[in-house]
């Protein structure tokens, strides 16, 4: 699904970044900083913002339930 269509960033892409080399991006303007793009019209950081949490959400269920 395209959550950034100013930049064409997909959820996928979103949660990859949160698995990168360089480290895991921490806020939505990160996010389009290791995608090598950036912020453009904003409306897109509500929806990155709620896919990081339940990323971060459901990698604590995991560690919880092991
Ligand atoms: S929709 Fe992401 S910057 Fe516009």
């Amino acid at each position: 699904m395209i959550v950034c269509s100013c930049n064409v960033l997909s959820d996928h892409d979103v949660r990859a970044t949160m698995h990168s080399e360089g480290g895991p991006a921490r806020n939505p303007g990160e996010v389009h900083r290791c995608l090598g793009c950036s912020r453009k019209c904003g409306r897109c950081m509500h929806t990155i913002k709620n896919i990081m949490n339940e990323a971060l959400c459901g990698a604590a269920e995991r560690r919880a339930g092991s």
